[in-house]
């Protein structure tokens, strides 16, 4: 069955899109943006034109001729019975290509693979003969491995034994046993703002009722208001990223942590703390794991932008209690993550310090590059510099960042607009642009950026209010 998006939501969803052209234009791009960037999903079902004008107080015939448009570049389908669904392209799914399709992919926060890796596998290859006369199923992941992750924990000040850790298939497997496992229908979950998208994906998908406080790229978390909606809603789960927080790459004091911790206590909030990206540090120093400071944590943890995406391995740390209800959820969805990765992993995780120290060195010389790029040829954006994680997330002032999506696109730069990463539309103005790439493609994006941002920018909705008319 096709999801449904009601005009109310769809209108949310569109936040500000007008543009100077047409606007039946302006809506199809909009509308297109919303399905290139993952806020409306592939094969979801539209409004019916006459809710949709009504929504956004807009004439059937603008909005008829909007999802024409779509349909002859062929992102709807008429389906009997069904109306009009959107549906993504092959091209843009970018078959066939294992990416998007675009020469420049700015779209995900990544890194290229450990120059160890491949070594790595060749060593797990070697022993894997001696796993092969066991079934091979195991939910909660090899001991070794499992021993290695708590040492890894241990090593950074927090007391951990292998009993507290299950292995997954990536940090994002992780959250959604999680999610599935502790949040029950009905209860809200407090998410940072802007977040990772595909959280916000997780929560969506099992109908978590949403709230947010704000963290910025200058002022970090607004706790006052995090505390405050903890107090006020008693979420049954918030979601964190607590070191270099995606996307503004913030990380949170010793004394903010403190404070979080203890009122998500007081109020038996389970706080989950991504730390995917805690291991990205350039310029800060070590910081104790959240979980240092209240042992409910529950903490993810992932090789994927430390050594590779395509090794698929994350895992939860938890309390054995927590751990259990977890397991008796895997089963429904999976029963264990592969073997040979987790042999890799092994030799991955003992070896995490010095993955981490390479890493940085890297991260240090693209970050300043992208910075520097930015600031000279973009001098009106507001670029911060974040001592660490895969992204700035820059402040664009006025260009609306899901018509530079769509104009970027045109030029093979692949990029997400701002508001996939709120709530609501927030963060139109907002660009995260991720500085894991080599320096030669972050000069190419940024000089795409330059070319166009005159051209899409500025959003017509910021100028004076004779321009909005
Ligand atoms: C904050 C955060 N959590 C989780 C993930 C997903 O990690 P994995 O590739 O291990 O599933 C990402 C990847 O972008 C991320 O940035």
């Amino acid at each position: 069955m096709n999801s449904l998006v009601t005009g109310r939501r769809l209108a949310r969803e569109l936040g500000e899109w007008r543009s100077s052209g047409p606007a039946y234009r302006a809506l199809a791009d909009r509308i297109r943006v919303l399905l290139l960037d993952g806020r409306l999903s592939s094969g979801t079902r539209l409004p019916a034109e006459r809710e949709l004008s009504g929504a956004l107080e807009l004439s059937r015939t603008t909005v008829a001729a909007a999802y024409s448009k779509l349909r002859d570049d062929g992102y709807l389908a008429s389906v009997r019975g069904s109306g009009s669904i959107v549906i993504l392209p092959g091209r843009e799914r970018g078959e066939h290509t294992g990416g998007n399709g675009l020469p420049l992919d700015f779209t995900k926060a990544i890194t290229s693979a450990y120059p160890g890796l491949a070594a790595a596998y060749s060593d797990a290859v070697e022993v894997l003969p001696g796993y092969l006369g066991h079934d091979g199923f195991d939910m909660v992941g090899l001991p070794d491995l499992r021993e290695a992750i708590a040492q890894h924990y241990r090593d950074r000040g927090l007391p951990t034994s292998a009993g507290e850790i299950m292995v997954t298939t990536g940090a994002q497997h992780a959250l959604n046993l999680v999610t599935v496992s502790l949040h029950s229908a009905g209860e809200r979950v407090l998410v940072e703002q802007p977040t990772y998208p595909h959280a916000l994906d997780t929560f969506a998908s099992v109908g978590a009722r949403m709230l947010s406080f704000p963290v910025s790229a200058d002022g970090g978390w607004d706790l006052a208001e995090a505390v405050l909606q903890i107090r006020r809603a008693a979420p049954s789960l918030a979601f964190l990223m607590p070191d270099f927080h995606n996307p503004t790459g913030m990380s949170m004091t010793i004394a903010e942590r403190e404070h979080l911790t203890a009122a998500a206590a007081r109020e038996g909030t389970v706080l989950i703390a991504d730390e995917t990206t805690a291991l990205l540090d350039i310029n800060r120093g070590e910081m104790p794991p959240l979980a240092c400071f209240s042992p409910g944590v529950v903490t993810l943890g992932s090789l994927g932008k430390i050594a590779w995406g395509g090794l698929r391995i994350g895992w939860i740390r938890a309390p054995r209690d927590v751990l259990a209800r977890i397991l008796r959820n895997r089963a429904a969805q999976d029963l264990g993550t592969p073997l040979l990765e987790q042999l890799v992993a092994t030799a991955l995780v003992r070896e995490l310090p010095v993955l981490a120290a390479s890493r940085s060195r890297e991260l240090l010389v693209r970050r300043d590059a992208l910075v520097g790029l930015v600031r000279r040829h973009l001098p009106e954006w507001d670029v911060r510099v974040p001592d660490g994680g895969l992204s700035l997330w820059i402040n664009t002032g006025t260009v609306s960042t899901s018509a530079l999506a769509l104009a970027a696109r045109a030029e093979g730069l692949g990029l997400v607009a701002g508001p996939r990463f709120g709530l609501d539309g927030a963060f139109e103005r907002f660009l995260r642009l991720p500085f894991g790439h080599e320096v030669e493609q972050l000069r190419d994006a940024v000089e795409i950026l330059a070319r166009i941002s005159s051209r899409v920018g500025p959003d017509p909705l910021r100028m004076p209010q004779q321009a909005v008319i």
